[in-house]
């Protein structure tokens, strides 16, 4: 036997003995088989376990530098919790056999009826909460979050090997949301200005694609995406159709298309402030243009007025190509003309 063999099992073997001299203890043996289920503080440990602080924090001590526990600061409470992942096969077994010779025992039954005790506190407490919230969460949860948390939250729920076109992306607000949840986003702009400040809020994300180009002329290959989204640039466009048309084009049979714009208003001065050529657009007009297109599945919802806002309500519109085999086959004369 060489000498790293005789090495590895004297630590092997020293392992062993300092596990079993760990759990010797019967209490640290209930602590862990506590621990096994949730996290737990030393107060709610030492309330089950009927022990003085001082010894429920030596013995959480020991266990804690034989690996047996792990332990999270959360405010100001350290919660401690079993680290089985972390043990080794033969501390695995070891606690096995010792687990299996204390389930039995009177103490471990008292300690479950008292966790269970002390876990339906923890509850009634958020109960407690809420029933006195109700009325005041909404308020209080944007306080505490913000107003979009919920919405970037809700974009994990999109494809992550979808391709998503950001169509007139603008400074890139909408592609920074997407790019760490899709395959890759191509941004498409006219504007220099625009994709300049597009770049610098995008340096980091390696999966944006700028592309400068015109929305009627969209530099992006048929079928390339599997999403095309036109935020707040329908009604900077003449003929609002073309950039449908190409984005329809741009997308994979099936894919979608997300309109969002401004619902029909009466701020003239857009016109000249902000070079608007559409004050708004109808339910009307939009599913026309949808229809027109042979999109199917078309939908349409006006957007909740966020309190904050000072511009005009919003609409959000979505619809999809049809599936291949029932895309419309343009006409023989058309294909030549
Ligand atoms: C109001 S901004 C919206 C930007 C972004 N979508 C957002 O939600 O913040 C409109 C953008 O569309 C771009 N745009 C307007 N007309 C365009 C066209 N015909 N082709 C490409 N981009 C266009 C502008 O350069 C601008 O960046």
């Amino acid at each position: 036997m060489n000498g790293l063999s005789v090495s590895r099992l004297a630590i092997g073997t020293a392992s062993v003995f300092d596990s079993m001299s760990t759990l010797r203890e019967p209490l640290r043996c209930r602590i862990l088989l506590l621990l096994e289920g949730q996290e737990l503080t030393v107060s709610e440990l030492c309330a089950v376990l009927q022990m003085p602080q001082s010894s429920v924090s030596r013995h959480l001590k020991a266990l804690d530098e034989g690996g047996w526990v792990a332990a999270r600061r959360e405010g100001t409470s350290r919660m401690y919790m079993a680290n089985a992942a972390a043990l080794s096969g033969s501390d695995r077994e070891l606690w096995a056999l010792v687990r299996e010779q204390i389930l039995a025992s009177a103490a471990v039954d008292q300690d479950r009826q008292r966790l269970a005790s002390i876990l339906a506190q923890r509850l009634s407490r958020s109960q407690e909460f809420f029933a006195s919230a109700a009325d005041r969460w909404s308020v209080v949860r944007s306080e505490l979050f913000g107003r979009r948390f919920d919405l970037e939250g809700l974009v994990g729920l999109l494809d992550a090997r979808w391709i998503v076109g950001d169509l007139g992306c603008g400074t890139g607000q909408t592609s920074s949301t997407l790019a760490p949840w899709v395959h890759r986003v191509i941004a498409v702009d006219e504007s220099e200005a625009m994709l300049e400040a597009a770049r610098s809020r995008l340096r980091e994300m390696q999966n944006v694609d700028l592309r400068r180009g015109r929305l009627e002329a969209l530099p992006v290959g048929d079928g390339e995406l599997d999403v095309a989204i036109l935020m707040l640039v329908l009604h900077h466009l003449a003929e609002p159709q073309l950039a449908l048309g190409e984005a329809v084009r741009a997308l994979k049979p099936g894919g979608r298309l997300l309109v969002v714009d401004m619902l029909p208003h009466q701020r003239e001065e857009y016109r000249r402030q902000m070079g608007h050529l559409w004050l708004g657009f109808t339910e009307g007009q939009i599913k026309g243009w949808f229809e027109e297109l042979g999109l199917k599945a078309v939908r349409f919802h006006p957007l909740p007025a966020d309190p904050d806002a000072a511009g005009p309500a919003l609409f959000a519109a979505s619809a999809r190509p049809p599936l291949r085999e029932t895309m419309p086959i343009p006409e023989p004369a058309a294909i030549r003309a």
